[in-house]
């Protein structure tokens, strides 16, 4: 029946842009330097936007751009409402998010709320005295009675959560590294200046925020130790942090109403989105929950693809049990790489980085794609000179370094990305692992990554589409994206040995792409045999044809003309 003869059914509400968009994460101090100091800027990221365009994706997220001493090389905010200059201006800013959205490009920042900088102005007060009005933004504690920290806590990053202040007498709180102080979100105060944090951003027209370590933001309030975790083995390469269960130190039950009141702030600017970096590791019920009832978060990171072990059956009992635990509604997110874990290409190989490609840009999700691994960038081989993380300097084998090297842009001197010197190498196979070699490569993974995003584009059935995912085939993992009419099959051959797997359905089917990118357009009957390594979009069914082509490498496609 038509809308007309029920006027009182509410139209459905517009569906929010994030549910479509491919989120491509920005690491400002690695994508393009445009003044010369060998460290990338928000004018040089401005510079790049029509490689974004050209590369297909809606929005960017920009790891911090805040002051701050660099101790976590952003994640140490010493002032929230500000640009750090070797970025630029909150003009250049303004600047950047006008010729995004001129392009229709969204632009998100990160949010740090767990912890400042231990310079940061509300820091500096709170250690100034006992007595001092922001002393409660944060956490301090009495010595246990033997005079040591408070309770056992641990930091991620290596050694106690507790720093004593000599000065006051009391213990801190420190998560991460000591120069970052974890503030108090159980105190008021501190939820009105993080409302006043986000206004500022928002007003300024920003598209939503990225917010760090969301479970880290409330503690136990009784301060109790956390218990041993049993399944820890110690050894070479082993995270300390995870000899304890975090019950107490993270993860409380009421940091949902505190996730509804971040909701509640952005919700006062519509269209603008909300999404929470949630613990690795996390269970999919775990995920599922910060979703709240439609009123916590819009996106909740799950960093599952990096985690899991790279085979078959962990990929799809994964992918079956996440698309089941989500609320109805929520919109699944997955992300291969980002800034703080290995690179894709260097954890699966770059012949598996390709097919993770695929499952990224294909499976139901709003997927996260980070700076370089459209380039298929391993980690960076880097001398001791060169660490500079903090993890790494405190715990042996955690330094991110290598993940963090700069965008190769071209095959002149530091690959295009300074005229200075670079503050990280661009790494020894930056003269041909490069943007400007890669696209005009028919065969080449940023091929493949451009030619995934307009088949997304393409086809709302990638978007749209519900998903079920197959029963497994070996080495094989297959879902069926369905919207409508519309069927299309997605095979994963995350094996090295060729096989022959049933198509689903009777109809057989037409390849639309696959990541070898030389199979387009291959009839498809009762089976498909993938080689070792490769994976296939199938348009299932008679009319598979239709609606499947997309960009090659060089220069068709609407962007081209403005690529720098
Ligand atoms: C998560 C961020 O992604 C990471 O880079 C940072 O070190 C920690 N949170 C602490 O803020």
């Amino acid at each position: 029946m038509s809308r007309r003869t029920h006027p009182a059914t509410p139209p459905a509400p517009p569906r929010p842009w994030w549910h479509d968009a491919v989120v491509y994460q920005v690491y400002p101090r690695s994508f393009q330097d445009a003044d010369g100091d060998g460290v990338g800027d928000l004018a040089g990221i401005a510079l790049r936007l029509d490689y974004l365009t050209w590369l297909g994706v809606n929005a960017i997220w920009l790891s911090p751009i805040y002051p701050s001493p660099l101790v976590d090389f952003g994640y140490d905010v010493s002032d929230y409402t500000a640009v750090d200059p070797v970025y630029g201006t909150l003009d250049d800013l303004g600047r950047l998010i006008a010729e995004a959205h001129a392009r229709g490009l969204r632009l998100i920042l990160d949010l740090v709320p767990s912890h400042t900088s231990d310079r940061h102005p509300w820091f500096q007060a709170s250690r100034s005295s006992r007595d001092d009005p922001k002393r409660d933004w944060y956490l301090w504690r009495d010595p246990a009675p033997d005079g040591g920290p408070p309770n056992n806590w641990l930091s991620h990053f290596g050694g106690r959560a507790w720093t004593w202040d000599a000065a006051t007498g009391q213990f801190y709180l420190h998560s991460f590294v000591p120069e970052q102080p974890d503030l108090n979100w159980r105190n008021p105060e501190v939820l009105d200046a993080m409302a006043g944090v986000m206004r500022f951003w928002l007003d300024r027209g920003i598209d939503g925020f990225r917010v760090d370590v969301i479970h880290n933001l409330l503690k136990d309030e009784a301060f109790r130790d956390d218990p041993p975790n049993p399944d820890f083995v110690p050894g070479p390469g082993a995270n300390p942090y995870h000899s304890l269960r975090h019950l107490h130190s993270s993860d409380q039950p009421d940091v949902h109403r505190l996730l509804r009141w971040f909701r509640r702030q952005i919700d006062a600017y519509p269209g603008r989105v909300l999404i929470g970096e949630v613990e690795y590791g996390s269970s999919v019920e775990r995920l599922a929950r910060f979703y709240g009832d439609g009123d916590e978060l819009h996106l909740a990171l799950n960093f599952s693809l990096m985690t899991l072990p790279w085979e078959s059956a962990a990929i799809a009992d994964h992918l079956a049990r996440y698309d089941a635990a989500l609320p109805p509604g929520a919109c699944p997110t997955f992300v291969v790489g980002n800034h703080d874990r290995a690179r894709v290409a260097t954890r699966i190989g770059p012949a598996q980085a390709r097919v993770a490609a695929m499952l990224l840009l294909t499976a139901r999700n709003t997927p996260f794609v980070y700076q370089g691994d459209e380039l298929g960038m391993r980690n960076a081989e880097l001398g001791p000179e060169h660490q500079r993380d903090p993890w790494g300097l405190r715990v042996p084998g955690h330094g991110r370094d290598p993940v963090r090297t700069p965008m190769r842009w071209d095959a002149s001197g530091h690959a295009g990305f300074t005229t200075g010197e670079p503050w990280l190498p661009v790494g020894d196979d930056a003269g041909t692992e490069n943007v400007a070699r890669l696209r005009e490569d028919e065969r080449s993974i940023l091929t493949l990554h451009r030619r995934l995003l307009a088949l997304r584009r393409a086809d709302a059935v990638f978007t749209l589409g519900r998903q079920r995912v197959l029963p497994l085939a070996g080495d094989v993992v297959g879902y069926v994206r369905e919207d409508g009419e519309r069927r299309v099959w997605v095979a994963l051959n995350l094996g090295s040995r060729e096989v022959e797997v049933e198509t689903p359905g009777a109809g057989g089917g037409t390849i639309a792409l696959s990541t070898a990118l030389d199979r387009e357009g291959e009839a498809v009957g009762r089976s498909l045999r993938l080689r070792g390594d490769e994976g296939c979009v199938v348009v299932l069914g008679r009319n598979s044809g239709r609606g499947t082509s997309t960009p090659r490498a060089g220069r068709a496609g609407p962007h081209d003309r403005g690529w720098p």
